[in-house]
């Protein structure tokens, strides 16, 4: 599914205002523009009663369809209410998870998070649900003392989550530390020992080539 990139210009707020109050029924108190890194643009929509919606100008990809098989599978992610030429989500409140954990437990936490989506199988693909950035700010831990993925861009389904997760450990993390604590997390429910060989055979750093085409560290 490809959705339409929403036009810049400066109607824009008062677009996103009507489409809310059209399709959702609900009145915008104020409309703010997110920094954001990347392409895709995204606003916080503040309503009454201290909920928001997240705006973004278009779906990422399957990004729609991921959403909705994390939440049905118990992976807290923000939940879609609109996708037309504009996508709107729910906005999470609550506390970035460096504000809550410390660092060791923080990544534990990632590590726990990765196992619980790369168990979520795809019924129409076979492949497992996996996403590629867990940095700390795409945490988000609330009241009700739920952890929530808010960053779905980089969702994404993977036919070898063994190898998926390898490659953000040596290509992203890269720190070894942060390496033993995202595992720690990921073993209590699911097996590092090949996510393990296969790191050590590339002596836990990613080359400049990557693995090679094809090879698979961990099939
Ligand atoms: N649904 C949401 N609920 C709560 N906070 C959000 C939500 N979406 C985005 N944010 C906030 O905006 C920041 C940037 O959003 P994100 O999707 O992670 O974009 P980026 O690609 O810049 O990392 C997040 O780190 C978070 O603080
Ligand atoms: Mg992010």
């Amino acid at each position: 599914m490809y959705i339409q990139p929403y036009p810049e210009n400066e109607s824009n707020n008062q677009s996103i205002i009507r489409i809310i109050k059209n399709e959702l029924k609900l009145n915008v108190k104020k409309l703010y523009r997110m920094e954001k890194k990347g392409a895709v643009k995204i606003w916080r929509a503040e309503l009454a009663r201290g909920k928001s919606l997240r705006i973004d100008n278009r779906a990422v990809g399957n990004s729609v369809y991921l959403q909705k098989l994390a939440l049905k599978n118990g992976v807290n992610v923000p939940r879609v209410l609109y996708y037309k030429n504009i996508k709107i989500s729910t906005w999470v409140n609550g506390e970035m998870l460096s504000n809550v954990f410390d660092d060791a437990n923080a990544f534990i936490e990632v590590g726990r998070q990765l196992a619980k989506m790369n168990s979520i199988v795809d019924p129409s693909t076979g492949r497992c649900l996996t996403n590629s950035d867990m940095g700390i700010t795409n945490f988000i831990y609330t009241k009700n003392k739920q952890i929530y993925i808010i960053d779905m861009n980089t969702m994404r389904l993977t036919r070898n989550p063994d190898s998926s997760i390898c490659k953000m450990l040596l290509k992203r993390i890269r720190d070894p530390e942060r390496n033993a604590l995202i595992l720690k997390g990921y073993g209590e429910t699911r097996d590092t020992k090949k996510i393990i060989k296969a790191a050590e055979k590339l002596n836990w750093k990613w080359g400049h080539r990557g693995f090679r085409k094809n090879t698979s560290p961990c099939a």
